[in-house]
Protein backbone atom coordinates (compact mmCIF):
# COMPACT_ATOMS: atom_id res chain seq x y z
CA UNK A 1 0.00 0.00 0.00
CA UNK A 2 1.53 3.24 -1.25
CA UNK A 3 0.77 6.20 0.80
CA UNK A 4 1.00 9.59 0.24
CA UNK A 5 0.21 10.34 4.04
CA UNK A 6 2.65 11.86 6.22
CA UNK A 7 3.30 11.40 10.40
CA UNK A 8 4.75 14.70 12.06
CA UNK A 9 6.28 14.56 15.35
CA UNK A 10 8.11 15.39 18.08
CA UNK A 11 12.25 14.03 18.41
CA UNK A 12 12.29 16.34 21.95
CA UNK A 13 10.85 16.68 24.94
CA UNK A 14 7.30 18.18 22.94
CA UNK A 15 7.43 22.36 21.96
CA UNK A 16 9.38 21.65 19.27
CA UNK A 17 7.07 23.69 16.77
CA UNK A 18 4.82 21.10 15.76
CA UNK A 19 1.81 23.32 14.80
CA UNK A 20 3.48 25.40 12.65
CA UNK A 21 4.86 23.01 10.13
CA UNK A 22 1.40 20.92 10.63
CA UNK A 23 -0.30 24.03 9.55
CA UNK A 24 2.49 24.65 6.58
CA UNK A 25 1.38 20.92 5.18
CA UNK A 26 -2.05 20.87 6.34
CA UNK A 27 -3.21 23.06 3.06
CA UNK A 28 -2.18 19.86 0.77
CA UNK A 29 -4.22 17.21 3.35
CA UNK A 30 -7.78 16.14 3.37
CA UNK A 31 -7.55 15.17 7.29
CA UNK A 32 -5.34 16.11 9.93
CA UNK A 33 -5.49 13.34 12.85
CA UNK A 34 -4.48 13.74 16.41
CA UNK A 35 -4.22 10.32 17.75
CA UNK A 36 -2.19 10.51 21.25
CA UNK A 37 -2.39 13.06 24.64
CA UNK A 38 -5.05 15.46 25.40
CA UNK A 39 -5.37 18.92 26.62
CA UNK A 40 -1.71 18.83 28.12
CA UNK A 41 -0.38 19.46 24.41
CA UNK A 42 -0.11 22.67 22.91
CA UNK A 43 0.55 23.49 19.39
CA UNK A 44 1.34 27.29 18.74
CA UNK A 45 0.13 28.18 15.31
CA UNK A 46 0.65 32.36 14.14
CA UNK A 47 -1.81 33.17 10.99
CA UNK A 48 -1.78 36.78 10.00
CA UNK A 49 0.17 37.72 12.96
CA UNK A 50 -3.01 36.32 15.29
CA UNK A 51 -1.61 33.20 17.69
CA UNK A 52 -3.68 30.15 18.09
CA UNK A 53 -2.54 27.77 20.81
CA UNK A 54 -4.69 24.78 20.28
CA UNK A 55 -5.33 22.06 23.24
CA UNK A 56 -7.30 19.25 21.78
CA UNK A 57 -8.07 20.57 18.47
CA UNK A 58 -6.00 19.23 15.63
CA UNK A 59 -4.01 22.34 13.86
CA UNK A 60 -5.66 22.04 10.31
CA UNK A 61 -8.84 23.23 11.75
CA UNK A 62 -7.07 26.45 10.63
CA UNK A 63 -7.40 25.85 7.17
CA UNK A 64 -10.40 25.55 5.04
CA UNK A 65 -11.56 22.15 3.18
CA UNK A 66 -9.61 19.97 5.85
CA UNK A 67 -11.55 17.74 7.88
CA UNK A 68 -9.97 17.09 10.94
CA UNK A 69 -10.16 14.19 13.34
CA UNK A 70 -9.55 13.66 17.30
CA UNK A 71 -8.65 9.97 16.92
CA UNK A 72 -9.70 7.16 19.66
CA UNK A 73 -6.24 7.64 20.89
CA UNK A 74 -6.73 10.81 22.23
CA UNK A 75 -7.63 11.70 26.21
CA UNK A 76 -10.45 14.06 25.41
CA UNK A 77 -11.38 16.76 28.00
CA UNK A 78 -14.84 17.67 26.64
CA UNK A 79 -14.76 21.05 28.88
CA UNK A 80 -11.86 22.61 27.29
CA UNK A 81 -12.58 21.11 23.50
CA UNK A 82 -16.19 23.28 23.70
CA UNK A 83 -13.80 26.33 25.07
CA UNK A 84 -11.65 25.95 22.06
CA UNK A 85 -14.56 25.73 19.55
CA UNK A 86 -16.37 28.74 21.21
CA UNK A 87 -12.33 30.59 20.82
CA UNK A 88 -12.23 29.16 17.25
CA UNK A 89 -15.94 30.25 15.94
CA UNK A 90 -15.46 34.46 18.09
CA UNK A 91 -12.48 34.27 16.00
CA UNK A 92 -14.38 33.32 11.95
CA UNK A 93 -13.45 30.01 11.87
CA UNK A 94 -16.29 27.68 10.99
CA UNK A 95 -16.13 24.62 13.42
CA UNK A 96 -18.71 21.92 13.05
CA UNK A 97 -19.61 18.54 11.31
CA UNK A 98 -18.08 19.29 8.38
CA UNK A 99 -14.66 19.66 9.05
CA UNK A 100 -14.57 18.28 12.90
CA UNK A 101 -15.07 14.52 14.09
CA UNK A 102 -14.15 13.07 17.63
CA UNK A 103 -13.46 9.65 17.98
CA UNK A 104 -16.72 8.32 20.21
CA UNK A 105 -13.59 5.59 21.03
CA UNK A 106 -11.52 8.45 22.88
CA UNK A 107 -11.90 8.54 26.13
CA UNK A 108 -13.03 11.09 28.67
CA UNK A 109 -10.66 13.12 30.78
CA UNK A 110 -13.03 14.06 33.48
CA UNK A 111 -12.63 16.35 36.47
CA UNK A 112 -11.87 13.22 39.19
CA UNK A 113 -9.25 12.89 36.48
CA UNK A 114 -7.55 16.49 37.25
CA UNK A 115 -8.43 16.17 40.86
CA UNK A 116 -6.37 12.61 41.05
CA UNK A 117 -3.75 14.47 39.09
CA UNK A 118 -2.96 16.95 41.25
CA UNK A 119 -3.61 14.85 44.83
CA UNK A 120 -0.94 12.38 43.26
CA UNK A 121 1.40 15.32 42.42
CA UNK A 122 1.10 16.95 45.70
CA UNK A 123 1.46 13.88 47.49
CA UNK A 124 4.77 13.21 45.64
CA UNK A 125 6.21 16.40 46.57
CA UNK A 126 9.83 16.28 45.56
CA UNK A 127 9.20 12.78 43.64
CA UNK A 128 6.54 14.43 41.43
CA UNK A 129 6.38 14.21 37.76
CA UNK A 130 5.63 17.89 37.46
CA UNK A 131 2.54 16.46 34.62
CA UNK A 132 0.18 19.31 33.52
CA UNK A 133 -2.37 18.72 35.60
CA UNK A 134 -4.65 18.06 32.80
CA UNK A 135 -5.55 14.78 34.48
CA UNK A 136 -4.27 12.75 31.74
CA UNK A 137 -2.28 10.13 33.85
CA UNK A 138 -5.58 9.22 35.80
CA UNK A 139 -6.99 8.92 32.30
CA UNK A 140 -5.50 6.69 30.24
CA UNK A 141 -4.99 4.92 33.72
CA UNK A 142 -9.07 4.14 33.98
CA UNK A 143 -8.77 3.66 30.03
CA UNK A 144 -6.90 0.49 31.19
CA UNK A 145 -8.95 -0.06 34.36
CA UNK A 146 -11.95 -0.03 31.89
CA UNK A 147 -14.56 -0.34 34.50
CA UNK A 148 -14.21 3.07 35.98
CA UNK A 149 -13.40 4.88 32.46
CA UNK A 150 -16.48 6.77 29.91
CA UNK A 151 -15.52 7.06 26.44
CA UNK A 152 -16.68 9.86 24.24
CA UNK A 153 -19.59 7.73 22.46
CA UNK A 154 -21.06 7.42 25.59
CA UNK A 155 -22.30 11.44 25.33
CA UNK A 156 -24.51 10.15 22.56
CA UNK A 157 -26.77 9.06 25.57
CA UNK A 158 -26.96 11.74 28.00
CA UNK A 159 -29.27 9.81 30.22
CA UNK A 160 -27.42 6.81 30.87
CA UNK A 161 -24.18 8.46 30.86
CA UNK A 162 -25.39 11.39 33.29
CA UNK A 163 -25.88 7.54 35.57
CA UNK A 164 -22.45 6.37 35.13
CA UNK A 165 -21.01 10.13 36.41
CA UNK A 166 -22.52 10.05 39.57
CA UNK A 167 -21.44 6.57 40.25
CA UNK A 168 -17.86 6.69 39.32
CA UNK A 169 -17.62 10.05 40.91
CA UNK A 170 -19.00 7.99 44.20
CA UNK A 171 -16.21 5.80 43.84
CA UNK A 172 -13.60 8.55 43.39
CA UNK A 173 -14.79 10.50 45.96
CA UNK A 174 -13.99 7.67 48.46
CA UNK A 175 -10.70 6.60 47.12
CA UNK A 176 -9.88 10.47 46.97
CA UNK A 177 -11.38 10.38 50.76
CA UNK A 178 -9.29 7.59 51.96
CA UNK A 179 -5.75 8.40 50.04
CA UNK A 180 -5.89 12.09 50.55
CA UNK A 181 -8.24 13.03 52.97
CA UNK A 182 -9.53 15.17 50.14
CA UNK A 183 -13.15 16.79 49.86
CA UNK A 184 -15.99 15.12 47.99
CA UNK A 185 -16.52 16.18 43.85
CA UNK A 186 -19.83 16.90 43.40
CA UNK A 187 -21.23 14.40 40.97
CA UNK A 188 -24.61 15.72 39.83
CA UNK A 189 -23.04 18.54 38.97
CA UNK A 190 -20.50 16.45 37.41
CA UNK A 191 -23.40 14.89 35.49
CA UNK A 192 -25.05 18.23 34.55
CA UNK A 193 -22.32 19.43 32.97
CA UNK A 194 -22.05 16.55 31.11
CA UNK A 195 -25.49 17.17 29.57
CA UNK A 196 -24.28 20.43 27.91
CA UNK A 197 -21.14 18.63 26.67
CA UNK A 198 -23.89 16.20 25.30
CA UNK A 199 -25.74 18.83 23.41
CA UNK A 200 -22.73 21.00 22.25
CA UNK A 201 -20.32 17.98 20.90
CA UNK A 202 -23.14 15.03 19.70
CA UNK A 203 -23.17 16.30 16.05
CA UNK A 204 -19.40 15.60 16.06
CA UNK A 205 -18.85 12.22 17.68
CA UNK A 206 -18.43 9.46 15.40
CA UNK A 207 -16.58 6.85 13.75
CA UNK A 208 -13.17 7.96 12.80
CA UNK A 209 -11.40 4.98 12.42
CA UNK A 210 -13.64 3.75 9.58
CA UNK A 211 -13.35 7.41 7.81
CA UNK A 212 -9.61 7.26 7.67
CA UNK A 213 -9.54 3.65 6.83
CA UNK A 214 -12.03 4.48 3.82
CA UNK A 215 -10.23 7.50 3.26
CA UNK A 216 -6.86 6.00 3.05
CA UNK A 217 -8.82 3.41 0.33
CA UNK A 218 -10.14 6.30 -1.92
CA UNK A 219 -6.06 7.66 -1.45
CA UNK A 220 -7.06 10.78 0.28
CA UNK A 221 -3.98 12.19 1.93
CA UNK A 222 -3.87 12.20 5.89
CA UNK A 223 -1.38 13.92 8.40
CA UNK A 224 -1.14 12.62 11.75
CA UNK A 225 -0.52 15.70 14.17
CA UNK A 226 1.78 13.74 16.83
CA UNK A 227 1.32 15.12 21.04
CA UNK A 228 4.04 16.03 22.63
CA UNK A 229 7.69 14.79 21.75
CA UNK A 230 9.08 11.18 21.75
CA UNK A 231 11.05 11.69 25.01
CA UNK A 232 7.71 11.85 26.41
CA UNK A 233 6.56 8.64 25.47
CA UNK A 234 5.47 6.30 27.72
CA UNK A 235 7.34 3.01 26.85
CA UNK A 236 9.95 5.12 25.18
CA UNK A 237 10.80 7.86 26.57
CA UNK A 238 12.75 8.92 29.96
CA UNK A 239 10.25 6.84 32.11
CA UNK A 240 8.95 7.78 35.09
CA UNK A 241 9.20 11.11 33.96
CA UNK A 242 6.86 11.09 30.68
CA UNK A 243 3.42 11.37 29.59
CA UNK A 244 0.69 8.51 29.62
CA UNK A 245 0.57 7.87 26.17
CA UNK A 246 2.31 6.84 22.58
CA UNK A 247 3.82 9.52 21.09
CA UNK A 248 6.05 8.45 18.15
CA UNK A 249 5.02 7.25 15.02
CA UNK A 250 4.70 3.83 16.67
CA UNK A 251 1.58 4.97 18.12
CA UNK A 252 -0.10 6.21 14.88
CA UNK A 253 -1.77 2.61 14.00
CA UNK A 254 -3.36 1.99 17.55
CA UNK A 255 -3.78 5.89 18.34
CA UNK A 256 -5.97 6.35 14.77
CA UNK A 257 -6.96 2.98 14.27
CA UNK A 258 -5.19 2.32 10.76
CA UNK A 259 -2.37 0.18 9.51
CA UNK A 260 0.39 0.53 10.20
CA UNK A 261 1.40 1.23 6.50
CA UNK A 262 -0.43 3.54 6.61
CA UNK A 263 1.52 6.13 8.57
CA UNK A 264 3.12 7.37 5.36
CA UNK A 265 6.45 9.90 5.21
CA UNK A 266 7.82 10.85 9.16
CA UNK A 267 8.64 14.00 9.38
CA UNK A 268 10.60 14.98 12.76
CA UNK A 269 10.44 18.31 14.34
CA UNK A 270 13.39 19.31 15.98
CA UNK A 271 14.80 22.79 17.22
CA UNK A 272 18.32 23.91 17.60
CA UNK A 273 18.55 23.60 21.17
CA UNK A 274 16.20 21.87 23.99
CA UNK A 275 13.96 22.58 26.40
CA UNK A 276 11.56 19.90 28.95
CA UNK A 277 8.85 21.04 31.10
CA UNK A 278 8.35 19.00 34.27
CA UNK A 279 10.59 16.92 36.10
CA UNK A 280 13.13 14.21 34.51
CA UNK A 281 16.62 13.68 33.21
CA UNK A 282 17.80 16.12 30.73
CA UNK A 283 21.39 15.68 30.03
CA UNK A 284 22.19 18.86 28.11
CA UNK A 285 20.30 20.94 30.95
CA UNK A 286 21.78 24.78 31.51
CA UNK A 287 20.35 25.86 34.35
CA UNK A 288 22.65 28.97 34.51
CA UNK A 289 22.43 32.30 32.44
CA UNK A 290 22.82 29.96 29.11
CA UNK A 291 19.92 28.35 29.73
CA UNK A 292 18.14 31.68 30.84
CA UNK A 293 18.84 33.47 27.18
CA UNK A 294 17.49 30.54 25.26
CA UNK A 295 14.43 30.25 27.28
CA UNK A 296 14.23 34.27 26.97
CA UNK A 297 15.31 34.60 22.98
CA UNK A 298 12.91 31.09 22.38
CA UNK A 299 10.05 32.67 24.31
CA UNK A 300 10.41 29.16 26.38
CA UNK A 301 7.50 29.48 28.69
CA UNK A 302 4.23 26.40 28.84
CA UNK A 303 1.88 27.08 26.56
CA UNK A 304 -0.36 25.07 28.49
CA UNK A 305 0.99 25.62 31.94
CA UNK A 306 2.47 28.75 31.28
CA UNK A 307 5.64 27.39 33.24
CA UNK A 308 8.78 28.43 32.35
CA UNK A 309 10.96 25.77 30.34
CA UNK A 310 14.12 24.05 31.71
CA UNK A 311 16.37 25.13 28.40
CA UNK A 312 19.93 23.49 27.18
CA UNK A 313 21.99 22.33 24.26
CA UNK A 314 20.89 20.19 21.45
CA UNK A 315 21.53 16.43 22.56
CA UNK A 316 22.05 14.79 19.28
CA UNK A 317 22.17 11.81 20.85
CA UNK A 318 18.19 11.94 22.27
CA UNK A 319 17.41 13.07 18.63
CA UNK A 320 19.12 9.83 17.06
CA UNK A 321 17.47 7.59 19.39
CA UNK A 322 13.66 9.16 18.41
CA UNK A 323 14.80 9.48 14.71
CA UNK A 324 15.70 5.54 15.39
CA UNK A 325 12.70 4.76 16.73
CA UNK A 326 9.85 6.30 14.81
CA UNK A 327 11.84 5.59 11.54
CA UNK A 328 12.20 9.17 10.92
CA UNK A 329 12.11 10.18 7.16
CA UNK A 330 12.74 14.04 7.23
CA UNK A 331 13.33 16.49 9.71
CA UNK A 332 11.73 19.90 10.13
CA UNK A 333 13.96 22.21 11.96
CA UNK A 334 12.48 24.90 13.83
CA UNK A 335 13.35 28.02 15.58
CA UNK A 336 16.59 28.05 13.91
CA UNK A 337 17.07 31.91 13.31
CA UNK A 338 13.92 33.61 15.10
CA UNK A 339 15.07 32.61 18.65
CA UNK A 340 18.18 30.81 19.81
CA UNK A 341 19.76 30.92 16.54
CA UNK A 342 21.10 34.15 16.69
CA UNK A 343 23.34 32.95 19.89
CA UNK A 344 26.79 33.59 19.10
CA UNK A 345 27.91 29.73 20.29
CA UNK A 346 26.42 27.02 19.81
CA UNK A 347 26.98 23.57 21.35
CA UNK A 348 25.89 20.20 20.15
CA UNK A 349 25.85 17.29 22.82
CA UNK A 350 27.25 14.13 20.85
CA UNK A 351 27.77 11.98 24.65
CA UNK A 352 27.21 11.83 27.31
CA UNK A 353 30.37 10.86 29.23
CA UNK A 354 31.61 13.90 31.73
CA UNK A 355 34.57 15.65 30.71
CA UNK A 356 34.72 14.24 27.59
CA UNK A 357 32.15 16.43 25.51
CA UNK A 358 32.15 17.25 22.05
CA UNK A 359 31.55 20.41 21.39
CA UNK A 360 30.67 22.43 18.29
CA UNK A 361 30.92 26.23 17.08
CA UNK A 362 28.63 27.25 15.57
CA UNK A 363 29.24 27.97 12.26
CA UNK A 364 29.53 31.29 10.55
CA UNK A 365 26.43 30.16 8.07
CA UNK A 366 23.55 28.60 9.57
CA UNK A 367 23.47 26.77 7.00
CA UNK A 368 26.73 25.07 7.87
CA UNK A 369 25.10 24.43 11.28
CA UNK A 370 22.10 22.60 9.25
CA UNK A 371 24.63 20.24 7.26
CA UNK A 372 26.06 19.41 10.30
CA UNK A 373 22.51 18.41 11.66
CA UNK A 374 21.95 16.23 8.58
CA UNK A 375 25.37 14.49 9.31
CA UNK A 376 25.14 13.73 12.91
CA UNK A 377 21.56 12.62 12.42
CA UNK A 378 21.98 10.83 9.15
CA UNK A 379 18.54 12.39 8.10
CA UNK A 380 18.15 15.28 5.34
CA UNK A 381 16.32 18.33 6.88
CA UNK A 382 13.01 18.70 5.15
CA UNK A 383 11.86 21.57 6.52
CA UNK A 384 13.34 24.75 7.86
CA UNK A 385 11.37 27.63 10.20
CA UNK A 386 12.79 31.04 10.51
CA UNK A 387 10.22 33.17 11.90
CA UNK A 388 6.59 32.35 12.91
CA UNK A 389 5.03 33.20 9.76
CA UNK A 390 3.86 31.15 7.67
CA UNK A 391 5.87 32.34 4.55
CA UNK A 392 8.89 32.14 7.31
CA UNK A 393 9.00 28.59 6.32
CA UNK A 394 12.31 26.98 4.12
CA UNK A 395 12.04 24.31 1.82
CA UNK A 396 15.34 22.76 2.18
CA UNK A 397 15.97 19.02 1.28
CA UNK A 398 12.13 17.78 1.19
CA UNK A 399 10.79 15.06 -0.47
CA UNK A 400 7.36 15.15 0.82
CA UNK A 401 5.16 15.11 -2.49
CA UNK A 402 2.86 18.25 -2.64
CA UNK A 403 4.74 20.18 0.45
CA UNK A 404 5.45 22.89 -2.48
CA UNK A 405 2.07 23.82 -3.26
CA UNK A 406 1.26 24.02 0.53
CA UNK A 407 4.17 26.49 1.76
CA UNK A 408 3.07 29.71 0.84
P1 LIG B 1 1.20 14.96 31.68
O1 LIG B 1 1.16 14.58 30.24
O2 LIG B 1 0.38 16.16 32.02
O3 LIG B 1 0.91 13.81 32.59
O4 LIG B 1 2.71 15.39 32.03
C1 LIG B 1 3.78 14.45 32.04
C2 LIG B 1 5.06 15.11 31.55
O5 LIG B 1 4.94 15.42 30.18
C3 LIG B 1 5.38 16.42 32.24
O6 LIG B 1 6.79 16.55 32.32
C4 LIG B 1 4.83 17.47 31.29
O7 LIG B 1 5.46 18.71 31.43
C5 LIG B 1 5.16 16.81 29.97
N1 LIG B 1 4.27 17.24 28.87
C6 LIG B 1 3.01 16.79 28.63
N2 LIG B 1 2.52 17.36 27.51
C7 LIG B 1 3.49 18.17 27.04
C8 LIG B 1 3.59 19.02 25.87
O8 LIG B 1 2.68 19.11 25.05
N3 LIG B 1 4.77 19.70 25.74
C9 LIG B 1 5.79 19.56 26.60
N4 LIG B 1 5.76 18.79 27.70
C10 LIG B 1 4.60 18.09 27.90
Amino acid sequence: MATQNVTVIGLQWGDEGKGKVVDALAPSCRYVVRYCGGANAGHTVTVDGERFAMHLIPCGILNKGVMNVVANGVAFDPAVAIEEIQALRRRGFAVGPENLLISAAAHLAMPWHKQADRLSEEALGGGRIGTTGRGIGPCYGDKANRSTAIRVGELLDAERVAGRIEHITELKNRAFQALYGAAPLDGRDIAQQAGQWSAELSSMIGDSGSLLRRAIQQGRRILFEGGQGSMLDVDHGTYPFVTSSSVTACGVPVGAGVPPKAVGTVLGVIKCYSSRVGQGPFPTEQNNAIGDLIRQRGNEYGTTTGRPRRCGWFDALAVRYAVELSGVDELALSLLMDGPGRLETFRICVGYRLNNRMVEQLPQAARRYVDRLEQLLDRPVGLISVGLGRRQTILHHTHVPGLDLAVR
